[in-house]
This record gives structure tokens, C-alpha cells and sequence, in this order.
């Protein structure tokens, strides 16, 4: 693994760095306050092709790899931690499912609009009763002539409100339990496919995360993605690529936390210095920059792997889980080292420690990965 940037992945960094300061963060405190999915920086991010990073370009992509893919989630989120995970579920849970598992046929309908950013997708595994033991999804699809038949409720759908399409996990043949669950793409406008309510959250206020729910919503056999009971690898690996993209999300948002709390500790003064002088902050700051780089370049080894074409659902693991934790400590005292003002919503501080906390839970709690390291390190050594 080489750790200096190729040339390309630079320019794409700088060119992503410009656009989130220039048209991501200004955006972020008034989407984080009403809530609005920001529709038009997601058809900007799309003509910067972040909205497909790693898929080929004959397929709406941008041709990039993962390791691009994790400096293009970490800028985004660096200015604002919705963008960065609506665009990391468009890319890492919608299309990548539809490109490694599609027919060409299904590419060309359900990926190439999406991954070149003319619509919008979400991943819809997680139920109401069914979180964490994902095996135990109970939205249930019979077989009829050409058809499935979907009933059931799915629940916390990031990108749910707004999306055309969702690849949605059912189960054809409860008797089998999770070797039952098979993929199926469901687009918007599906009679009996509904938007249900929008979750209110602690943060990623602007994710249009909410309930989609399926009432006798007949979906064609052709919208499934491989066969009839394959759907569960199909969510496990995909959820391989998400947590990369959640690790790196977390890294941004702990790099946006850290440069605001270093600018503050140059200007703040207490007892005739700047706060910057005290032992007190550097060590919080030296904290905070140690944990931050082993973060990313845990993500990026993860995405090295991906790219090597090896399994890596060890070193995805390991990533989202130090940097999520990671994420939290460092908005924890990069609030500290602002004092009273990091606890105002008019520093942006207050709003990096409530989207941070989220990191820790979806795509896999901290103690999901946890229990996926230690299957891996007991197997392996
Ligand atoms: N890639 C390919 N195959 C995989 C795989 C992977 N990463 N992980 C497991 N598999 C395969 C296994 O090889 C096994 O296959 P066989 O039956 O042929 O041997 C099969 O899948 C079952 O594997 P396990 O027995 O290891 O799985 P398990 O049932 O014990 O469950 C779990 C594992 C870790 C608990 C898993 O259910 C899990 O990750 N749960 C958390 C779910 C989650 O992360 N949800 C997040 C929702 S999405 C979200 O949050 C979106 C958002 O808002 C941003």
C-alpha cells in the first residue's frame, strides 16, 4: 500500500475541498436546522461525478477507486456530515449492490441513472424489530407469475424520503430464514410502495431518513438482484463497502471538529494568552490529530484492500469502528476546547458532536463490528 496520494486522487481532493468549502458548508447549519435534503448540492455533487466515485464510467461513473472514494466522503463531511451521507449511501449502499449483482440489462436501468447522479437511491434492509439482527427482517415477498408481492415496513432509510429507487431485502421463503432473503429493486411510484414518516434524529438532520412501507406492492421478478435466497450476502457485503464510507464520514466529521477548535485556540485568549499556549489544549489538540490520521489511514487500508479485490470485511470493521468512536472523543473535546461557545448551536462544534454520534450506529453498531473483528481474528490467527 503506498500512502502518498497519486496525483489523480490529489487533484480530486483539492477539486472536492474547493466545492464542499464553496457550496457544502454554507449550506450545512440551515439544512441541519429545517431538516430539507439538499437536493441541489446533490445535482452539483453529481456534475463533479461524486455521485458514482468508484464505478466505471461507461456505467455513470466517475472511474475512480475506493481510496478516492474515501477522500471524496471525508471532504463532504468535513463541511457538513448529511451531505456526506447521503452521498455515501447513493454510492456504497445503492450502487454497488446494482453493480456487483445486476444483470447488464438492470445496470443500465438501475445504475447508470444513479451512479451519474440523475436520480436517487437508498438501501432498505433495517425494520423496525429488525436492527442489528438483520437476519430477522420479516417484510416477506410471494411469487406470483411474473411478480413479487411485497408486504412489510422498512425503517430508518437514509436518503428513504427522496429516492427513486431502493433496493429493498424481503424474504421469499421464511422456512429458510436468512438463506429466504433475496434482493429486490423497488422504484418510486410502485403502487403499494409508500414514504412513511421522516425520523426525527439527534443529528444528519437532512438525511430524509424515514419508514418506507409495501402493501401488496407488485415488483418485477426482474428487479431482483441474484437469485432467490442470495439477498442476505448481498446486504452483508454491500455493507462491506458502507462502512467504509461511514468510517471515512466520521474521519471528515472530526477533521471539520479539529479545525475549528485549532482556529478557536489561536484566537480565544484566557489569563493574557491565547488558550493555544496551555499545555491543557495542545495535549487535547495532539489527541485529537494522532486519533484523526490513525483513522483515515485505517479507512484507507480498508479501501486498499477493496481495490486489491481481496475480501476485506476485517479491515472495513476495524475502520468504522475506531474511526466512529474516534469521531465521538474528538467532538467531545473539540466542544472542551471551546468552552461555553462550543455548547451554542452558533459554532459549529455543537453541530459535529450530535452528527458524530450516529457514526457508532448505523451500518453496524460498535458492538456489531466488534463481534465481525473478533469471527475474523479468531478464524485468521
Ligand atoms: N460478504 C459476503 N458474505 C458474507 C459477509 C460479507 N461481508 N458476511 C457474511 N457473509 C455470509 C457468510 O459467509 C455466511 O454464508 P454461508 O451461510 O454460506 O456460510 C452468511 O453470509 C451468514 O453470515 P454470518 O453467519 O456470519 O452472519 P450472521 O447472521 O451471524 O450475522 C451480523 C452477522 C454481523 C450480526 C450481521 O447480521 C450484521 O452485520 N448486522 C448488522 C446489520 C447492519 O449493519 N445494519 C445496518 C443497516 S444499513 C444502515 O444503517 C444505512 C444507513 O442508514 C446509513
Amino acid at each position: 500500500m503506498n500512502l502518498e496520494l497519486t496525483e489523480e486522487q490529489k487533484m480530486l481532493q483539492q477539486t472536492v475541498r474547493e466545492f464542499a468549502e464553496a457550496e457544502v458548508k454554507p449550506l450545512a447549519r440551515e439544512i441541519d436546522e429545517s431538516g430539507r435534503f439538499p437536493r441541489e448540492t446533490f445535482s452539483k455533487a453529481a456534475e463533479l461525478g461524486l455521485t458514482g466515485v468508484a464505478f466505471p464510467e461507461e456505467m455513470g461513473g466517475a472511474g475512480f477507486d475506493h481510496i478516492a472514494y474515501t477522500i471524496v466522503i471525508e471532504e463532504i463531511s468535513r463541511a457538513c456530515a448529511s451531505t456526506g451521507v447521503i452521498l455515501s449511501v447513493q454510492n456504497s449502499l445503492y450502487c454497488s449492490p446494482v453493480f456487483h449483482f445486476g444483470t447488464e440489462e438492470q445496470k443500465k436501468k438501475f445504475l447508470v441513472p444513479y451512479a451519474s447522479g440523475e436520480k436517487i437511491g437508498c438501501y432498505a434492509l433495517t425494520e423496525p424489530q429488525a436492527g442489528s439482527n438483520a437476519a430477522a427482517l420479516t417484510t416477506h415477498a410471494v411469487r406470483r407469475g411474473d411478480a413479487y408481492i411485497v408486504n412489510g415496513t422498512k425503517a430508518w432509510i437514509t436518503n428513504g424520503a427522496v429516492a427513486d429507487a431502493a433496493v429493498v431485502y424481503v424474504n421469499t421463503d421464511p422456512s429458510k430464514a436468512e438463506k429466504g432473503i433475496t434482493a429486490l429493486v423497488v422504484e418510486k411510484g410502485t403502487p403499494g410502495f409508500q414514504v412513511g414518516k421522516e425520523e426525527k434524529k439527534l443529528g444528519v438532520h437532512a438525511s430524509a431518513c424515514c419508514e418506507l412501507s409495501f402493501t401488496d406492492c407488485e415488483v418485477p421478478v426482474a428487479n431482483r438482484l441474484g437469485a432467490e435466497g442470495d439477498g442476505y450476502k448481498v446486504a452483508l457485503s454491500t455493507l462491506d463497502g458502507g462502512r467504509i464510507g461511514i468510517a471515512s464520514q466520521a474521519v471528515g466529521i472530526a477533521q471539520g471538529a479539529f479545525d475549528a477548535a485549532l482556529d478557536y485556540a489561536k484566537v480565544r485568549k484566557a489569563f493574557g494568552h491565547p488558550i493555544g499556549d496551555f499545555q491543557a489544549i495542545q495535549f487535547m489538540l495532539a489527541d485529537m490529530a494522532t486519533e484523526i490520521d490513525a483513522a483515515r489511514l485505517l479507512a484507507r487500508r480498508a479501501a486498499w484492500k477493496q481495490d486489491s479485490g481481496a475480501r476485506f470485511t476485517m479491515e472495513a470493521s476495524i475502520a468504522k469502528l475506531f474511526a466512529s468512536e474516534m469521531a465521538t472523543r474528538v467532538t467531545h473535546k473539540a466542544i472542551q476546547v471551546h468552552g461555553g461557545y462550543g455548547y451554542s448551536s452558533e459554532y459549529p462544534v455543537e453541530r459535529a458532536y450530535r452528527d458524530a454520534r450516529i457514526t457508532e450506529i448505523y451500518e453496524g453498531t460498535s458492538e456489531i463490528q466488534r463481534l465481525v473483528i473478533a469471527a475474523w481474528v479468531l478464524k485468521s490467527y
